[in-house]
């Protein structure tokens, strides 16, 4: 019996539906699990009342995951410390701009035997250095973190169609207890399907560049240009993920890319249905600034593609690199600088030859 408590932080979209995947498998393995599963709420007042008790009540995250059924033992927990006391595995699940004052209240409150997977997609950017989320969360709270990333729209995962997912675990120690069958356990169900592979840094940067592609598929989206424009934007982005991956992250495997449920799929899936597509589109419709549209399309929810997009263009700026990822850069200047988004053909076109 390993009696693994587990406890998701973030409750959002993707939060909610991965609390209920934990939750299910958590029931269905009393001996590797403890059946209840935290999971952290940044507390708020829905219709005057409290978004914990609604959920811990009705068993529905009536905000971030409207529609969808929670099992009885996903408790909501408004106090981070409460939601993460005695875990031996934490599920990080907030949009990452909110990381690191995370981080920072969990530090040196976590003892280095918890072990975390992160379902989080963004990088973290400072002074010259990029670190992807896994890192990040194993420096600032001195644990090993894996990364779990996929084609996974939230709202279908929670209505159990079929989707599969990448989850990167490698513990440094074989003999971990909580090693790679634990994590498989803990998230694979039979409407999701998990392959575990070793390669954290390409399954995270997977995740985190993909968000840039889907905005620039919501500005094919925009300019009503049809499936052959935004093939190509998928196709080119495919190939600048992949060229960063490699040239910054040289541990990468470009396979994570292209075979895996992270890399391809994802690219597919949030250029057809996903948060930053809509967001593109409609930046190219209504030219509104990006940040006002986010808020009142998603009603709270985040389009990740918006940071990371800034994020990559400060990074590769300092590199002196942005002319190696037009896509990128570009994605970047027609939200932030007011490029014409009809000029994305002449752009692509003008640096082919560097690939
Ligand atoms: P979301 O976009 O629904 O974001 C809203 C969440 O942010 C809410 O839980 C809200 O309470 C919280 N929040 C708001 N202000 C906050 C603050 N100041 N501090 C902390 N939390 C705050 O979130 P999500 O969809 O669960 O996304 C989490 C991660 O999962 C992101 O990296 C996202 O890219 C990734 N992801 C999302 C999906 C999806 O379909 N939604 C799928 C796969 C991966
Ligand atoms: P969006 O955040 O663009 O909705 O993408 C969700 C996702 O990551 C699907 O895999």
């Amino acid at each position: 019996m390993l009696n693994l408590k587990v406890s998701v932080i973030g409750s959002g979209n993707w939060g909610s539906a991965i609390a209920k995947i934990v939750a299910e498998n958590a029931a269905e393995n009393r001996d590797m699990f403890e059946t209840d599963v935290r999971m952290w709420v940044f507390e708020e007042l829905v219709a005057g009342q409290k978004l914990t008790e609604i959920i811990n009540t009705q068993h529905e995250n009536v905000k971030y995951l409207p529609g969808i059924k929670l099992p009885s033992n996903v408790v909501a927990v408004p106090d981070l410390l409460d939601a993460v006391e005695d875990a031996n595995l934490l599920v990080f699940n907030v949009p990452h701009q909110f990381l690191p004052r995370i981080c920072s209240q969990l530090k040196g409150k976590v003892p280095s035997t918890v072990r975390a997977v992160s379902c989080i997609k963004g990088v973290e950017v400072s002074g010259d250095g990029i670190t992807i989320i896994a890192d990040y969360i194993s420096q600032e709270l001195g644990i090993y973190c894996g990364a779990l990333s996929g084609a996974n729209l939230a709202p279908e995962v929670a209505q159990e169609k079929f989707s599969e997912t990448t989850i990167a675990y490698k513990v440094p120690d074989p003999s971990d207890s909580i090693d790679a069958r634990v994590v498989r356990t803990l998230f694979h169900r039979p409407y999701f399907h998990v392959n575990v592979v070793a390669d954290v840094a390409g399954v995270s940067l997977c995740g985190a560049l993909k968000n840039i592609v889907a905005l620039a598929s919501g500005f094919v989206d925009g300019m009503a240009w049809g499936d052959n424009a935004k093939a190509a934007i998928i196709r080119r982005g495919l190939l600048e993920m992949t060229k960063f991956g490699r040239e910054f992250f040289p541990e990468c495997k470009a396979s994570t890319f292209t075979e895996e449920s992270c890399g391809v799929a994802d690219v597919i899936t949030s250029c057809s249905g996903g948060r930053n597509n809509k967001l593109g589109a409609a930046l190219i419709k209504t030219r509104r600034p990006i940040f006002e549209l986010e808020e009142e399309l998603l009603k709270g929810q985040k389009a990740q593609g918006v940071t990371t997009a800034q994020e990559v263009h400060e990074f590769l700026e300092r590199r002196g690199k942005l002319e190696d990822f037009p896509l990128f850069t570009a994605v970047h200047d027609i939200i932030f600088s007011g490029l014409d988004s009809y000029a994305l053909p002449q752009i692509l076109e003008d640096v082919e030859q560097k690939y």
